[in-house]
């Protein structure tokens, strides 16, 4: 792949984050440029070996679902976080069955779990980790919970890269690049704490009939704008360095997964950058956690060669997204009266009767917790898990269009 080098880091406190780059090429030819990164297959594969792919879904079009895992490369695993409805129709089941059937024809590795399964409770609550659950012990409502168990599986699996793919995608293509521009990130990086964030360069809607190419939407413009007055409030200089607030597709090293608070639901993104502002940030008051503090946390923005074409999911939900996402950043340690003045402006007809943005919910860090009992509780207990394993290939000649030989197990 070639890939466009930065053109400018910031730097605030500890952490790096990249200017925007863009895909040049998908695939490329070796060819020494000093204004490109050059990334090679071999390098690419060998991240994608240990990269868990986790798509939460809830009430998809199956036919979205499909063409999303089938486009993940096949040396990722999967992983499937369902809160999908059960009732009247079971939707999780007819998941399932698509997984299965991709499994079975490709020998992908998969996992699949549903949110709402009451032993994924019990082995949270097993585990010390309360602060995802209901009063009855069974997980919330919310992507970032959903996120939260597949990272869990994700580190009981060894995996040293996590990263997010949407389910209600349109374009297979898509996803497939995104997974690719995830490991190019990690081939760039020179710290075990690491994330990469895509920017996509169209999100194209119908307007009048004809298809429009949209840059930016109101919530990632708005939630970029004020986590750059964060920083530039901070430092003294503007700056507009943050363009992935709210990446949806974004992936990152285990080792930073688990030191990561995350806020609920749809602010877990953008909250991702207000709680290292806030821990490893310019002004962090305390050194919490001494190894990431000194190698660093960087952050790779990768504008996409594909656009972003999704289901479209209302004004009611948008606002919600808004609200939420501004939230985290008026609750960041930095916000001083002059930013949270101009996010009040900016929420006015959101708010109602709230006079200050609701506080997220904000869940702890991940890594003490114990992954593999975790998923050890899910595999013996739980009546949702289901694990189709990579159980071999087919090694052989291909004869008048037949694959002949044996099936090998796989390491
Ligand atoms: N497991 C699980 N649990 N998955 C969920 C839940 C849940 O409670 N709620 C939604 N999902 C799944 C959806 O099915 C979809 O696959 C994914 O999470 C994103 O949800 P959408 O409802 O499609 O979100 P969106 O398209 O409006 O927003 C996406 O893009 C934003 C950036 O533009 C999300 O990824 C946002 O988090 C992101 O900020």
């Amino acid at each position: 792949m070639l890939l466009e080098l930065p053109r400018h880091t910031e730097i605030f406190g500890s952490v790096k984050i990249h200017e925007l780059q863009r895909v040049i090429k998908l695939d490329s030819g070796g060819f020494e440029n000093p204004r490109a990164c050059d990334i090679t297959w071999d390098d690419i594969k060998s991240i994608l070996k240990r990269l868990a792919i986790i798509v939460p879904v809830k009430n998809e079009n199956l036919h979205l679902l499909d063409g999303v895992l089938r486009a993940i490369p096949f040396d990722c695993t999967i992983i499937v976080v369902s809160n999908s409805d059960r009732v009247p129709q079971d939707i999780y089941n007819m998941e399932k069955e698509v997984i299965t059937s991709i499994h079975n024809l490709s020998q992908q590795e998969f996992i699949s779990i549903h949110q709402k399964d009451p032993e994924v409770g019990f082995a949270f609550h097993d585990v010390g980790y309360d602060s995802l659950l209901e009063k009855d012990k069974t997980v919330r409502d919310g992507k970032s919970e959903g996120m939260i168990i597949g990272m869990l599986i994700a580190k009981s699996l060894g995996k040293d890269f996590i990263g997010f793919v949407d389910a209600d995608n349109y374009v297979p293509g898509s996803v497939r690049e995104y997974v690719l521009d995830y490991a190019a990130g990690f081939c760039m990086s020179k710290t075990p704490y690491t994330m990469v964030r895509l920017h996509w360069r169209y999100k194209p809607k119908v307007v009048e009939d004809r298809l429009y190419f949209k840059k930016w939407g109101r919530v990632s413009e708005a939630t970029n704008r004020y986590l750059n007055l964060l920083i530039s409030t901070c430092t003294g200089f503007e700056t507009g360095v943050v363009l992935t607030g709210n990446a949806g597709e974004h992936a990152l090293t285990t080792n930073l997964a688990d030191i990561m608070e995350y806020s609920t639901g749809y602010s877990v993104e953008p909250y991702h950058f207000v709680y290292l502002f806030d821990t490893f940030g310019l002004k962090a008051e305390e050194i919490l956690y001494p190894d990431a503090f000194n190698a660093g946390i960087e952050i790779f923005q990768i504008e996409t060669l594909n656009p972003h074409l999704h289901e479209e999911k209302g004004q009611v939900h948008i606002n919600s997204m808004l609200l939420s996402s501004l939230s985290t950043v008026y609750h960041s340690k930095l916000c001083n009266d002059h930013v949270m003045s101009e996010l009040l402006d900016n929420l006015v007809d959101i708010l109602r009767s709230w006079e200050t943005p609701p506080q997220n919910v904000i869940m702890p860090p991940i890594g003490g917790i114990d992954a593999d009992s975790f998923t050890k509780m899910l595999e013996s207990h739980a009546e949702t898990f289901t694990w189709l394993k990579h159980e071999g290939v087919m090694e052989g000649v291909i004869e008048e269009g037949y694959l002949t030989g044996k099936s090998v197990q796989s390491v």
